[in-house]
């Protein structure tokens, strides 16, 4: 199968693309490199530098490469930052898609991916948190994931598209040769990380005073092998029929456990200073993934936080500037 992943060169999608080569697809990555890094993109895939708000950029990609299917990665991805800029979230995110999905129905794509997310569940009634809590985004962002999602429910009825809406937990760890680069650096494993390479002082703790076991919020943290092996049972999956997956352990961690294991296996004090909360955490998010466990046999790989934050460790311990080192 001819795969167009757009944003392979992201944290998720890179690591996405490295597994669906493994598998024997081949791979089309559709970036415009401005968050993504080309060093992250395998040897074994083409790149389409290109951006999704230019529909003729899109149409090109698909009039020469004729993708079988797509997964769509490439986004906004910050729930703080779409609460200060909603029309980079429910405007940029939303009209991507739809340039991205215009394109793949007018070329006969039968097969879609889209990355979303935890973000859809900001007061879950039942926790592990399954596919039929009740949706309620907790932001823009989540917003736009569910707004991608409805559309591909719609263009199911009206193209018979297949689609699978896979909404991520919190991604962490790395492969021997990907991991999380981002700037600014916002998540909570790479920044605990960096305290313990010296790059920063200490490590804000985000509130202590939630209703959790040691007051600090609680998150699942799942590896980002596990999340693209998903992808990879989900595409083929997607033969008998669309589908909606919960991916995460279903083990939640607090923030002062990441940092505690993060010390251990760094074997650095990492210093923290406990700050106010951040507006729009939820106290606790920890995903059911029993259905795509029973549906589609995934078992995730490295479900133990200790070999979570060791594999991460040692792709920044050889990577000390991301990828621009
Ligand atoms: N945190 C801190 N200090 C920091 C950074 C984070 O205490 O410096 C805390 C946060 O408050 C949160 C936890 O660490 O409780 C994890 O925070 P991240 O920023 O790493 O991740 P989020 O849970 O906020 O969000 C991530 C993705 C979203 C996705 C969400 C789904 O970034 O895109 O998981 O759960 F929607």
């Amino acid at each position: 199968m001819k795969v167009l992943v757009t944003g392979g060169a992201g944290y998720i999608g890179s690591v996405a693309v490295e597994r669906l080569i493994a598998s024997g697809e081949s791979v089309v990555v559709f970036d415009n490199l401005s968050q993504g890094h080309r060093e992250a993109i395998h040897s074994d895939a083409e790149l389409v530098r290109g951006d999704l708000a230019a529909a003729a950029d899109i149409e090109a990609a698909f009039a020469r490469h004729k993708p079988d299917a797509v997964m769509h990665f490439a986004s906004n991805l910050l729930v703080g930052e779409s609460m200060e800029k909603p029309f980079k979230y429910l405007g940029d995110n939303v009209s991507n898609g739809v340039n991205l999905l215009k394109c793949a129905t007018a070329h006969g794509v039968e097969r879609f991916i889209l990355s979303s997310t935890a973000n859809l569940f900001d007061e879950p009634e039942t926790i592990p948190i399954s596919e039929s809590e009740c949706i309620v985004p907790g932001s823009p962002y989540g917003e736009s994931k569910y707004i991608l999602e409805r559309m591909l429910a719609w263009l199911e009825r009206t193209h018979g598209l297949r689609y699978a809406a896979l909404r991520y937990f919190n991604a962490a760890g790395a492969t021997s040769e990907r991991g999380e680069d981002h700037d600014p650096e916002l998540h909570l494993i790479p920044l605990v990380l960096q305290v313990a390479q010296r790059k920063r002082e200490h490590i804000s703790i985000f509130g202590d005073d939630y209703d959790t076991p040691d007051g600090t919020c609680v998150r699942d943290y799942i590896h980002v092998s596990d999340l693209a092996d998903a992808h990879i049972l989900a595409l083929h999956a997607l033969s008998d029929g669309s589908r909606t997956y919960n991916l995460g352990n279903g083990q939640g961690f607090s923030v002062k456990e990441v940092i505690e294991t993060s010390r251990e296996i760094t074997g650095h004090g990492i210093a923290s200073k406990t700050t106010p909360r951040r507006p729009g955490d939820p106290a606790k998010l920890v995903a059911d993934s029993s259905k795509i466990r029973a549906e589609l046999g995934w078992e995730p790989k490295y479900p133990d936080l200790r070999q979570i934050i060791e594999m991460a460790w040692s792709w920044h311990s050889k990577h000390p500037n991301g990828y621009g080192s």
